[in-house]
């Protein structure tokens, strides 16, 4: 399954061909939640297994059908998804949504598949630097150790996504090079994967970083449709890639409702972007997605309370805008009108 199940309640109204500018097709984009997992990974305030549980259920709801639940990875390394193998318990087996978790290593998998998990995401990185920072090996040698968990998860028919991150810029050394991080994609997609995802881990790509990327990519035989981008929007760029993205062909981009996310490994790494700014995006641009505005403001603001904070997006903030009327929708409590 991929979602993009259609124009849902919230998915914009706009006529094939009238506002999607340079974007060629009308396939669905799917919006890939990483709430649960990215979104709440940094977050020091421990988060119940029961609102956790809740806080999905409520992405569900509201149309999501791909959401990352958790990490199987160390509890030491990550407190607050220590809870994986009992959230992963207590998701519904037969919804029709994809809940991927992420894994480290072969003992990762092990746990995974113990707690009744379907699909899994792998994560290393275009340098080595934030790769022995992240989960302690050198890229080469996390790429070796994914070739038995990559085989493993195939042979269980699981769907198998894997990350590549710092792949715009790496907070130990700098900008990287396009060639690099399509060479570890490369290798990754020989083992096999469903998708690759490119991961602006700490928000410092620009629309032609993303363009010099995908082009290098597309170059190098990758297909578009395996490309998945994951943008955190820590300088307000990320909106910005997705268009670049969009333009260049891509239709998976990952975000978190509420904005919230970090890597506990990457300094400076801020929110992802925050999934209710992405819907207003596309369902401004006439692309179908799927996702119910309002319902995921709600899950937005209910992991943000459950945080303890505002909710900070945009369209957290300024709500929703109906054109008809003019007005704005589900805004939160102090947005200006
Ligand atoms: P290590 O210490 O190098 O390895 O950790 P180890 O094999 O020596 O294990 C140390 C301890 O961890 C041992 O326990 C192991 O049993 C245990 P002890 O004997 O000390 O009590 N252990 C585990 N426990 C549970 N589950 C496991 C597991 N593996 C080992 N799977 C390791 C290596 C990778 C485990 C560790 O460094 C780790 O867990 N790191 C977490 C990395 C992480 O979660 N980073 C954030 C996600 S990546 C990200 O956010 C980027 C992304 O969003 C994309 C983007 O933004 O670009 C995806
Ligand atoms: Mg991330």
């Amino acid at each position: 399954m991929t979602s993009g199940t259609g124009a849902g309640p919230g998915s914009g109204g706009a006529e094939a061909g009238s506002t999607t500018g340079g974007i060629a097709g009308h396939e669905a984009v799917r919006i890939y939640e990483v709430g649960p997992r990215d979104g709440l990974q940094n977050e020091a305030r421990l988060v119940p297994t029961e609102d956790k549980r809740h806080f999905i259920e409520l992405l569900a709801a509201a149309g999501l059908r791909e959401i990352e639940a958790t990490s199987f990875v160390s509890p030491r390394a990550v407190p607050q998804l220590g809870d994986a193998d009992e959230l992963v318990r207590s998701l519904p087996g037969d919804d029709g949504i994809r809940y991927p978790v992420l894994v480290p290593n072969a003992r990762g998998l092990e746990r995974a598949e113990g707690a009744g998990a379907r699909s899994v995401a792998v994560f290393t990185a275009a340098t080595d630097e934030f790769t022995r920072h992240n989960i302690g090996t050198s890229v080469a040698e996390s790429l070796d150790a994914f070739g038995p968990v990559l085989e493993r998860a195939g042979r269980l028919g699981w769907w198998r996504r894997a990350y590549v991150s710092t792949a715009f810029g790496c907070p130990y050394t700098g900008r990287v090079r396009p060639e690099r991080a399509v060479a570890v994609a490369l290798r990754l997609l020989d083992m096999d994967v469903d998708e690759v995802c490119f991961g602006d881990t700490i928000g410092v790509a620009v629309p032609t970083h993303v363009r010099a990327l995908l082009a290098r990519a597309l170059e190098a035989g990758i297909p578009v449709s395996r490309i998945a981008l994951h943008f955190h929007d820590t300088r307000g760029t990320a909106l910005a890639n997705v268009v670049a993205g969009l333009e260049a062909g891509v239709r998976c981009f990952d975000a978190s409702a509420g904005g919230t996310g970090g890597c506990p490994y990457a300094p400076g790494a801020a929110g992802n972007l925050a999934t209710e700014d992405l819907v207003f995006l596309l369902d401004g641009m006439g692309l179908a997605h799927g996702v119910d505005l309002s319902r995921l403001l709600a899950a937005a603001r209910f992991i943000a309370g459950r945080l303890g904070r505002p909710l900070a997006s945009k369209v957290g903030q300024a709500g929703g805008w109906d054109p008809d009327s003019g007005r704005s929708i589900d805004a939160g409590a102090d947005a200006a009108v």
